[in-house]
């Protein structure tokens, strides 16, 4: 059986997705809280769900492959044309799409690590090679990845802001690390979190790709949008890489519920504007909390906070299981004492810190116990 399975397959290390709400309730029989995926806590916009309740009746037939109503209205609000826009079934395809289109074997493939886990992914599945760059200082090291470029390099990924860290890269150093990008070599900015950003100096990633630069943009439904469930998100790149992707895509990789629902989303300005609202003031006390327990964390651009709780990151998420609190472990991204938390809504930020108190509690008084021990002897 294992020779039936490709090289490259068996290089994979499969990915881990947060621990599902109904796991965690089904296995300690509590209400918990889920704030390890980073989506929107205030749910999805009213909109959009009663726009699903209308398309109901109509999923017996395919969605629109072009979905040619959703494209016109994200060109307009992206004021590109609908030939600059592709969709997926969540960035995460879009992603796969193109290293599919883009990626011979052997060429390579350039990020930052710690990052999001799913550009490896995407360049083993097509045989490519894997150059990690580390952040410097939790933020991607412009400078570092633009000498990571060599004759074989053919794909640059940049989240922007950085999964884990939350950390964001300027419209300065961008600009100087395009001025300095070969021509064979695409560049993605990865802007899943781009509606949650509060900083003027952000990057638009898109001019680049109106002035014909070799960029592709990523923006999703599955944040401030709150569609993760759905599976929706985009890119927006220069015609020709559009018309490339579309050949290895899909047919009817989008849905046609996450179709509608996108579209009424896209217009609920008013849910967005609340989302944002409620991520900055969960930030802010969050941000205060930690300070008081003389946590570090580092800032983030994001709806989620990457947080040192000193002590293995793994049982601090175990315990907090046990509270009923579902954060993310960053052992596996190689920060063995960090946990990522999504900002939840107020009452659940509320509850999230009432537990990590508690753990830190438990943890310090091990640690006293501990000391206490080896003293004696
Ligand atoms: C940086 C980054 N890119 C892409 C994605 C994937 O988003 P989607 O739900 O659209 O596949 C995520 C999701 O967590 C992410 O953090």
């Amino acid at each position: 059986m294992d020779e039936l399975v490709r090289r490259e397959v068996k290089n994979i290390e499969p990915y881990e997705p947060g621990k599902p709400i109904e796991e965690v309730e089904r296995e300690l029989g509590i209400k918990a809280v889920k704030m390890a995926s980073n989506e929107n806590a205030l749910g999805p916009s009213l909109r959009a769900v009663a726009a699903i309740k209308s398309a109901l009746g109509k999923i017996n037939l395919y969605p629109d492959g072009g979905a040619h109503y959703l494209k016109n209205l994200l060109a307009e609000h992206l004021k590109v044309r609908k030939e600059n826009v592709i969709l997926g079934n969540g960035s995460d395809e879009i992603i796969r799409i193109i290293t599919e289109t883009f990626l011979n074997e052997d060429e390579e493939v350039v990020f930052a690590e710690p990052g999001f886990i799913i550009y490896r992914l995407a360049a083993v599945v097509m045989s490519g090679k894997c150059v990690s760059v580390p952040l410097k200082n939790y933020t991607h090291d412009l400078e570092a990845m633009s000498q990571a470029i060599n004759e074989r390099t053919k794909l640059i990924f940049i989240a922007n802001p950085n999964n884990p860290t939350g950390t964001m890269v300027n419209a300065d150093k961008v600009a100087s690390f395009m001025k300095r990008l070969p021509e064979n070599v695409v560049v993605i900015f990865d802007e899943a979190y781009y509606e949650y950003v509060d900083c003027n100096d952000f990057p638009e990633t898109i001019d680049y790709v109106k002035n014909g630069r070799n960029v592709i943009t990523l923006r999703t439904f599955s944040k401030v949008y709150g569609l993760a469930g759905l599976r929706i998100g985009y890119g927006i790149a220069g015609e020709k890489f559009i018309g490339e992707m579309n050949r290895v895509r899909q047919p009817f990789n989008v849905n046609s519920l996450a179709q509608v629902a996108a579209r009424a989303a896209l217009e609920d300005k008013e849910h967005v504007r609340k989302s944002r609202r409620a991520n900055s003031e969960g930030k802010e006390f969050l941000y205060q909390e930690f300070t008081r327990m003389k946590i570090t964390y580092v800032p983030s651009q994001a709806n989620f906070v990457l947080v040192d709780v000193g002590m293995n990151a793994d049982k601090a998420t175990e315990r907090l299981i046990k509270e009923g609190i579902i954060v993310r472990s960053m052992r596996m991204y190689n920060l063995p004492n960090f946990i990522r938390v999504t900002v939840g809504t107020e009452e659940q930020n509320e509850k999230f810190i009432k537990a990590l108190r508690k753990v830190e509690m438990v943890a310090a008084g091990f640690s006293l116990r501990e000391k206490e021990s080896t003293d004696c002897l």
